[in-house]
């Protein structure tokens, strides 16, 4: 037995070199084992508690850099839960502005079919449908792994229904007319190295081509090709100036969205009827 206090003394510095928040972390590991929340180990920090085995081997996954999201099995995105394991890149909160852009774009348009490309763990497509009940809505993702963790998300928030899940590259299988593509597609170049942790997530979630940019340029394409009327995409910081010459060389018009630390992260690009 050791007390919850001892015990997070240990677990906070076996996390000191993997994260800057090495104590919270050592809590939300324990509070998950225990089934408790934070307060009531804030204060029980005298208890002595008998944790087991699988506390000890979530904190070896951690302090061998895993994301703590893959360790716990869930991450929470637009303040909903969504399940999550190393088929799906984790979701990250810059992509909530993504969500943001599109819905804010979509009211110009009339029960419109929007297409995610690239789905991953289903939490924009998931979003959309909540966010947006006229909407329809098809999900592709090439990876049949990633599907089946956005069909699961999609049922426990309760619109499985109003996705149609497709297993395909781009717009493969997509079947009528499109009004809105939606990607947060690969986009750093094939030749980057990653950060330990990022390497435990799917480079086919990562990674964009050799320049990086490449999928999002044949999305550009696509988005001509399908007549859609509004594209809207994440992109990498650094991506701004060759999106925006690639889209004038096709003759649209790109507007760029920044996310909450500044940096350049996404585009859209609205054609009129
Ligand atoms: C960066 S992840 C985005 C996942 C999710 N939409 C999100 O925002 O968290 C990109 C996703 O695109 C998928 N993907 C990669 N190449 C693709 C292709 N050619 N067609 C469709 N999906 C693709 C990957 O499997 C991955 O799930």
């Amino acid at each position: 037995m050791i007390s919850i206090k001892e015990l997070l003394h240990v677990s906070t510095q076996r996390l000191r070199e993997v994260t800057d928040i090495p104590h919270k972390e050592a809590m939300i590991l324990l509070c998950e084992v225990l089934g408790k929340e934070m307060s009531w180990l804030v204060a029980h920090g005298d208890d002595c508690v008998d944790v087991d085995e699988a506390f000890w081997e979530k904190l070896e996954r951690r302090s061998s850099h895993e994301p703590l999201e893959y360790i716990l099995g869930h991450a929470t995105f637009y303040g909903k839960v969504f399940d999550v394991d190393a088929r799906v890149l984790i979701p990250r909160p810059e992509t909530e502005i993504l969500v943001d852009k599109v819905v804010e774009l979509a009211h110009e348009l009339s029960h419109p079919h929007i297409v995610e490309i690239g789905c991953g763990s289903g939490i924009v497509s998931i979003m959309l449908s909540l966010m947006l009940p006229e909407a329809t809505v098809s999900a592709v993702d090439i990876s049949k792994n990633a599907l089946h963790v956005s069909e699961h998300n999609a049922n426990k928030h309760g619109v499985r229904e109003r996705i149609n899940f497709i297993e395909g590259s781009y717009l493969q299988g997509v079947k009528g007319h499109i009004d809105m593509i939606v990607s947060n597609p690969p986009y750093i170049a094939n030749d980057t190295s990653l950060a330990i942790g990022l390497s435990y997530e799917p480079s086919l979630a990562l990674y964009g081509g050799h320049r990086g940019d490449e999928m999002l340029c044949h999305i550009i394409d696509l988005f001509i090709e399908t007549n859609a009327r509004i594209l809207v995409c994440e992109m990498g910081y650094d991506q701004r100036e060759s999106l925006h010459v690639y889209a004038h060389s096709k003759g649209l018009t790109p507007f760029f969205y920044t996310d909450l630390a500044g940096l350049d992260r996404g585009f859209w690009i609205r054609r009129e009827a």
